[in-house]
């Protein structure tokens, strides 16, 4: 300062809304000059200048800020690949995007001002709405799936979230509906399933061809016997009848002679004692074969695309049985099932995919720890239902290898799997989510423990009724 020459300095601080933004100082090169009075006031109006100069400009850079954010804003809305809608408290439709326009075929001036209810299908439950209403009124944000219908009648599905937007006051304003079209995505998931089904019938072919073959087989050496004692006593019948009626008057002795000797070379003996064997025999194998037919006519039932009415544990005894071959070297089977569980609304077949893809692992499991173990154990699967309340409890257990504690979170992953490549797909329990979750509302949890076993829990609630395709 001293070779500035300035003798006397006087900084007076600026602030704006409470902030320390600087400060202006003044300088003299007359000692205590500056601070005399006259130039004071001239301070003091050249720091409200400053002041409100910098305020001002504070001011714009942050509106500049604010309209760049704002535009990037709309064009984010604007160019979304999800539909936008924004309407008022009572449903009535503010704004929508173009992809909104896109998907429903309405144009924005035909949407405005409209109810968002013009997309209702009358497919979605009532129920549904009412659920979404009274979340969204009270501040929280709704999710779910619609089933809607576009201005030219085709129907799509969209998974949305609808929030409330709320002012500073705390008041809601407005709704917003952020809407993902999954049309596709669900006709994708309904044709894996579908081909999954499938693939699993092919799996399981050489299986049940192998269970309707064994009993086949004595079905039909029985008939080959039936066929040759049949022929062997109508000899002796015949021949009896001719020896009868030679013309000769045979004693009662010799009667009993010619019986006893046609009985003897025919082994008549034998065959009274064996045909009710056969008999019996093959009534079970032809028993045994209708049960495995009915079993393989259910599980591949054409099936309804709607939930319809089902038995659980009837879907249950059909899967065991026609899986037969996947389990029956591995493991034992116990179902135990709870009569008073009625039938429940569901998709039949995509909860026989669930069965047989629980039973196959758990096989897969105990064969698994076997290897291990380098045992020949039987194991034992466990399959139980319940219910209480409103709600259907299906429980498969197993003896076999478990899960990996690094592996539990993973496996319901699509395509994770720990077996070797031809024998998992990593499909399975990706599928089994799906449909208990999604297409059931349902729960599925494990639990597992490494070298003893694992179990699966699903919980189905009776009174299920979304709409699914
Ligand atoms: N009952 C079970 N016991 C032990 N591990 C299981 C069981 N069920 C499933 N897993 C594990 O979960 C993985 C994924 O199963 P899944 O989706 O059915 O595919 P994949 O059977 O084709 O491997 C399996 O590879 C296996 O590691
Ligand atoms: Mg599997």
């Amino acid at each position: 300062m001293k070779s500035l020459d300035i003798k006397s300095f006087l900084a007076v601080p600026f602030v704006i809304n409470k902030i320390l933004y600087g400060f202006i100082a003044f300088d003299s090169n007359n000692t205590f000059g500056i601070l005399s009075k006259k130039y004071l006031s001239l301070y003091n109006l050249l720091t409200e200048v400053v002041t409100n100069l910098y305020s001002r400009y504070l001011n714009e850079s942050e509106l500049i800020k604010i309209t760049d954010t704002n535009r990037s804003l709309i064009q984010a809305v604007e160019q979304s690949a999800n539909s936008v809608v924004i309407t008022d408290v009572r449903g009535n439709i503010e704004y929508v995007n173009p992809k909104f326009v896109e998907r429903t075929g309405y144009s924005y001036a035909e949407v405005i001002g409209q109810n968002s209810r013009i997309l209702k299908s009358g497919h979605t439950p009532s129920s549904e709405y009412e659920i979404l209403w009274k979340t969204i009124s009270l501040g929280k944000s709704w999710k779910g799936q619609f089933k809607n219908i576009d201005k030219h009648n085709n129907i799509f599905w969209e998974q949305a979230t609808i929030s409330p937007i709320i002012n500073e006051t705390g008041i809601i304003t407005q709704f917003l509906a952020i809407k993902e079209d999954i049309t596709e995505k669900l006709l994708q998931e309904n044709q894996r399933s579908l081909s999954n089904k499938m693939e699993s019938i092919g799996q399981l072919a050489a299986g049940i061809a192998h269970e309707i073959n064994t009993p086949m087989q004595y079905v039909g050496d029985n008939a080959n016997f039936l066929a040759d004692s049949y022929s062997s006593m109508t000899k002796v019948f015949f021949d009896f009848n001719a020896f009868l009626e030679d013309g000769n008057n045979y004693t009662n002795d010799e009667i009993r002679d010619f019986y006893q000797d046609k009985k003897e070379e025919m082994d008549l003996d034998f065959i009274f004692e064996e045909v009710p064997e056969a008999l019996e025999q093959t009534k079970i194998g032809i028993e045994h074969v209708t049960k495995i037919v009915k079993a393989m006519k259910d599980f591949a039932h054409p099936g309804a695309k709607e939930k319809a009415y089902f038995d659980l544990n009837k879907g249950l005894q059909n899967t065991v049985a026609i899986s037969k071959n996947e389990w029956k070297y591995v493991a034992e089977i116990d179902l135990n099932l709870d009569e008073s569980l009625t039938e429940i609304l569901c998709l039949q077949n995509e909860l026989n995919q669930v069965f047989l893809n629980m039973i196959v692992n758990s096989a897969h499991a105990i064969e698994e720890k076997n290897k291990k173990n380098n045992a020949n154990e039987l194991g034992k699967i466990t399959i139980e239902t319940k219910r209480k309340d409103q709600i259907a409890f299906v429980k498969f257990s197993d003896t076999g290898s478990g899960i990996k504690k690094k592996d539990i979170d993973r496996i319901f992953d699509p395509f994770f799997t720990t077996k070797e490549v031809g024998k998992g797909t990593g499909q399975g329990l990706a599928i089994v989510h799906d449909i208990i979750v999604n297409k059931h509302n349902g729960k599925i949890f494990v639990e597992s423990e490494e070298g003893i076993g694992t179990s699966f829990n699903i919980e189905l609630p009776l009174n299920e009724v979304k709409e699914q395709i």
